[in-house]
């Protein structure tokens, strides 16, 4: 049998990559007892269970992998009643609304943050800048109390450890069913007073929205906005970590990037396919499925390894290095921000925030880079990279020359 590090083991957060390989060569497809799953680690195979166009996988593995602490969500559901679903909410991230109401948020809320060390010259990307920008944005989309920020900063923290939470840490998971409780108790009251008063805001598109006679309800929206927290704070976080942290590890692609801003689409590319915030999507087998390295039965759990397909050599070429030149990697459009790496799933529940996410990282490296023309790693930095089910670098302490006011 092959020498496979267990992906719970403290060696495989740290650099999960090694792993892949030896997975992708020698076990496609292999049982996991831990986690009770398949685990599936091939480009070709990923690829399939995300498109499904047979309809040969669900979701129904969320019922108890993400119910307990969002409620009931978009990502459960599938066939009609999810597409109906998913109409209710896709416009609000796209198109006008994206560029009119989404935009103009992004940018205050990058430069509110960047205010904060511009004349510092030294900063932690991550800290500072990364894990706040997504959730600020988003809790403002709403139009929620900005003095809540940290609150929703706490949650979403919460919320993430729970659904990383593999081993079944036990504080863990009663600390992730608390705030599903706390956030319904925050929420709720504010959707019904929404509902009544309905202005320019997200909150109030989703109270508003209608398809097929078909609207939320109370419940519906606020697992919903639980959803986004986390889907949208989490993933857009260390997205613009590890574009930040892949571009100052390589200096003439910084150079090239900060010279001609258009790359910046590339390089989101390619830092999504490289180092994707999410490694780890699950589904479940309707039916018995052969993929290269085997068959699943009916019934099972199926773990997808976004990071190991990404990387899948038989897909791209030198697949290991960080290239935003590369030219077998689609890069995302304006309309669909489809790309053919995995980061974002593909199929029905590929991301509905994509095109926000890009936003938010396209902005956000603008605006880093012109505050800070000499961004550099401070002295004997180098960022780490750690987790399983999400990654990115925990830390990113750069240095540069302040600009004059
Ligand atoms: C779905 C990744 C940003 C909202 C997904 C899925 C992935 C993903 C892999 C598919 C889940 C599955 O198939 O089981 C990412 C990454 C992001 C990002 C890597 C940042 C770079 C966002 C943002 C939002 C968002 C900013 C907020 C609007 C959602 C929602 C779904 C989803 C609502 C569920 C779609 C459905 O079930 O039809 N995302 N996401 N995501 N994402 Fe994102």
């Amino acid at each position: 049998a092959p020498d496979i590090p267990d992906i719970l083991s403290p060696a495989f957060a740290e650099n999960p990559y090694p792993a892949y390989t030896v997975m992708r060569e020698q076990a496609p497809l292999i049982w996991h007892e831990p986690t009770q799953s398949y685990i599936v680690s091939r480009y070709e195979d990923v690829q399939r269970i995300f498109k499904d166009r047979a309809g040969q996988f669900t979701t129904d593995n969320y019922s108890w992998q993400i119910e307990p602490v969002h409620g009931k969500t978009i990502l459960q559901l599938s066939g009609r009643e999810h597409a109906v679903r998913r109409a209710l909410v896709a416009p609000a991230f796209r198109g006008s609304d994206l560029q009119q109401k989404f935009l103009p948020v992004i940018e205050r809320n990058a430069r509110e943050l960047i205010d904060k060390f511009r004349d510092t010259g030294s900063a932690d990307i991550v800290s500072d800048f990364a894990t706040r920008l997504p959730v600020n944005v988003i809790a403002d989309m709403l139009g929620l109390d900005k003095t809540d920020h940290d609150r929703f900063h706490r949650w979403y923290t919460t919320v993430i450890a729970f659904l990383g939470n593999l081993s079944g840490d036990a504080e863990v998971t009663a600390a992730g069913e608390r705030t599903r409780v706390e956030f319904a108790e925050y929420m709720i009251p504010i959707i019904q007073h929404r509902r009544e008063h309905l202005g320019d805001d997200l909150l109030s598109t989703l109270c508003a929205a209608e398809v097929d006679g078909v609207r939320m309800s109370d419940e519906d929206i606020k697992a919903f906005c639980s959803l986004l927290l986390a889907a949208g704070g989490e993933t857009t976080d260390k997205a613009i970590a590890s574009i930040f942290a892949n571009l100052l590890e390589n200096h003439e692609q910084l150079a090239a990037v900060r010279e001609d801003r258009s790359l910046i689409d590339k390089a989101f590319a390619e830092s999504l396919r490289f180092t994707p915030p999410v490694h780890m999507i699950m589904r479940q087998s309707a039916v018995d499925v052969t993929l290269s390295g085997g068959t699943v039965p009916a019934g099972a759990t199926v773990t997808c390894l976004i990071g190991a397909a990404n990387r899948d050599p038989d897909r791209y070429h030198d697949p290991d290095r960080f290239d935003i030149f590369r030219d077998d990697l689609t890069t995302t459009t304006a309309f669909t921000a489809a790309a053919d790496h995995l980061a974002f799933a593909l199929g029905r529940h590929f991301c509905v925030g994509a095109l926000l996410a890009r936003a938010e990282v396209e902005i956000g490296v603008n605006q880093l880079l012109d505050a800070m023309p000499d961004v550099r790693l401070a002295d004997g930095a180098r960022p780490t990279e750690r987790g399983v089910f999400t990654r990115g670098p925990q830390t990113l302490p750069v240095r540069f020359t302040p600009l004059p006011t």
